[in-house]
């Protein structure tokens, strides 16, 4: 393959500019993170030790392999809303490994507001079953909520993609063969109790474990009845009496100590192969991403720059190098895997997006996962453009995107706006990831173009005190999507690398089904 030979100079005033003005996003970013992770001096996290439980990330930590990496998704969900009461909307989701094994693991956080759900919480749960479901994973909930979160409970309960749908889903996941293992840590109430009552087997912690439909104070509302948690549902009922739990643990290591032991029978997945080659570490170093990435979305990026950062032995066999220039397309390697990138270097012109349909197509054959680098401005507008078929040749692209069968990973390093969010693999598309950087944006377009179009609609009607330029510009941060779930979390660049490989090989735990077409060239 052919090596990118950078013409950086990295001793650059502009160069030395940006590593300065990146840096300061990623302390931004890093203090952000660090908000949600490190929260020592939280009341509810000083109670919830004193208790003698372990924190929803120390549990994941004693479940997974030793040395082995634990891809945590959206860390910053729910970030900057509720009054930053629910760090990580109060939900630990992530893959690892166990016995060798790779999982899901979506674990309640008790010491945010009792593990209870708010909508980006039950987004967050159902994002992970999705991942589940898709890449064959099985599934571990370490269990420790009291449910719905009830002030919200309007926005969360009834609704497709409510509460109610992690059971269906669970259902789903039983009937395509998942494994799926509940412990049960703390509180599992009410529509919680599905959770473990759902799962193919269930672990409880003694004296710490409870799971009923209604508990103490319902049951006293609504029967009279009076009956403490043990007594209605805790680990001594459910192994004992009722049959809902099926193994009774001294306490949280002992429980997770099962779980392993229950792991070490769970059969290997059926996983597609990927031809997996010795790594080779990039020629240049990944830190000087700092130095490339963009800030201002006007100015345009090298791309061979970015991806020399991120391939293996700054490697890339271009295809198509001198057609469709504003997208590049290629393979390369990752962490030793293969990896076709998709790269915008411009809008997407009809030639661009016919090269990018013909390049999935082959990618298909091959079975290659793809990587989609975004930093994408839209489509070419214009008659010229129209008249030529922009539409239908943009078409053509998307629809390639949407029915590829191989791994899609997806990374927001620059601008993702309008319809060329679609084109390159946007939430909608189905990535298997969809990473962002931290200075990455996202939104139907900027919001200088949203003022004046509207202002070309309305005309003198527009309100005065409309300033949608501000408005699109909080809307649009990577900090603002990451809340909202609209990606699998922000990383630092010089993360990429490691986690776009980490992320092709948990794809690879699924074979993936053959394309039902040829290839037809463009
Ligand atoms: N809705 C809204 N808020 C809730 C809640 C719920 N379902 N469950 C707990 N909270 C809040 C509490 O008000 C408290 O808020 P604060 O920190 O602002 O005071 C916080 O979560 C922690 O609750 P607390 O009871 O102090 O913690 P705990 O660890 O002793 O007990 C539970 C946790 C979950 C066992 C207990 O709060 C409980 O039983 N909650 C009700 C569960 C329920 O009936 N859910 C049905 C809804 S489907």
């Amino acid at each position: 393959m052919k090596q990118i030979k950078s013409n950086t100079d990295t001793s650059d005033g502009w160069f030395k500019d940006n590593v300065e003005s990146y840096s300061q996003l990623i302390n931004t970013y890093r203090s952000r993170m660090k908000s949600v992770i490190n929260r020592e001096e939280d009341s509810a996290v000083i109670r919830h030790r004193s208790r003698g439980k372990f924190d929803a990330r120390s549990r994941i930590e004693l479940l997974t392999d030793e040395n082995t990496p634990f891809l945590e998704l959206s860390v910053l969900a729910a970030f900057g809303q509720y009054d930053e009461q629910f760090p990580s909307a109060g939900i630990i989701t992530g893959i690892g490994k166990i016995h060798g094994k790779m999982c899901m693991i979506i674990a309640n956080d008790a010491t945010v507001k009792g593990g209870t759900y708010i909508s980006e919480t039950v987004k967050k749960h159902l994002r992970g079953q999705e991942i589940a479901l898709k890449n064959n994973l099985p599934c571990v909930y370490l269990v420790d909520s009291g449910g719905i979160f009830l002030p919200e409970q309007s926005r969360i309960f009834p609704d497709h993609d409510g509460f109610g749908r992690i059971f269906y889903n669970q259902s789903q996941m039983s009937a395509a063969g998942i494994p799926q293992i509940s412990i049960v840590m703390g509180s599992c109430t009410a529509g919680g109790a599905y959770v473990p009552a759902m799962s193919d087997e269930t672990i409880i912690v003694k004296n710490q474990g409870t799971i009923f439909i209604g508990g103490p104070p319902l049951v006293k509302a609504a029967t009279g009845e009076e009956v403490t948690a043990e007594e209605l549902g805790g680990a001594f009922v459910h192994t004992r009496i009722s049959g809902v739990a099926d193994h009774l643990a001294e306490n949280e290591i002992d429980a997770i100590r099962i779980c392993r032991n229950i792991f070490e029978l769970i059969p290997q997945n059926d996983s597609q192969h990927f031809e997996n080659v010795s790594i080779e570490e990039p020629l240049y170093d990944p830190f000087e991403l700092y130095g490339l990435a963009p800030i201002d979305l006007k100015k345009p990026v090298n791309i061979y720059e970015i991806i020399a950062r991120i391939a293996d032995g700054s490697k890339f066999e271009e295809f198509k190098q001198y057609y469709g220039e504003t997208i590049i397309t290629g393979y390369s390697r990752i962490l030793g895997l293969p990896v076709g990138i998709i790269a915008n270097n411009g809008f997407l012109t009809s030639e661009a997006s016919l090269k990018g349909a013909h390049f999935i197509e082959i990618c298909n054959f091959r079975k290659i996962p793809i990587l989609f680098l975004q930093n994408i401005s839209g489509f070419i507008v214009g008659k010229k453009y129209e008249h030529e078929g922009i539409a239908r040749n943009g078409a053509k692209l998307i629809h390639a995107v949407a029915t590829a069968v191989v791994p899609k990973i997806t990374v927001i390093f620059g601008g993702s706006f309008g319809a060329g969010n679609y084109a390159m693999a946007g939430r909608a598309y189905n990535p298997d990831f969809l990473f962002m950087w931290p200075s990455s944006k996202i939104g139907v377009m900027g919001g200088q173009q949203a003022q004046q179009v509207l202002k070309s609609i309305k005309g003198n009607t527009l309100d005065r005190n409309s300033n949608l330029i501000n408005q699109f510009e909080e809307e649009s941060s990577a900090y603002f999507s990451t809340s909202r779930l609209w990606d699998d979390g922000i990383i630092d660049p010089v993360d990429t690398r490691k986690i776009v490989g980490l992320a092709i090989s948990i794809a690879s735990n699924k074979k993936c089904p053959e394309p039902k077409n040829g290839i037809f060239r463009m």
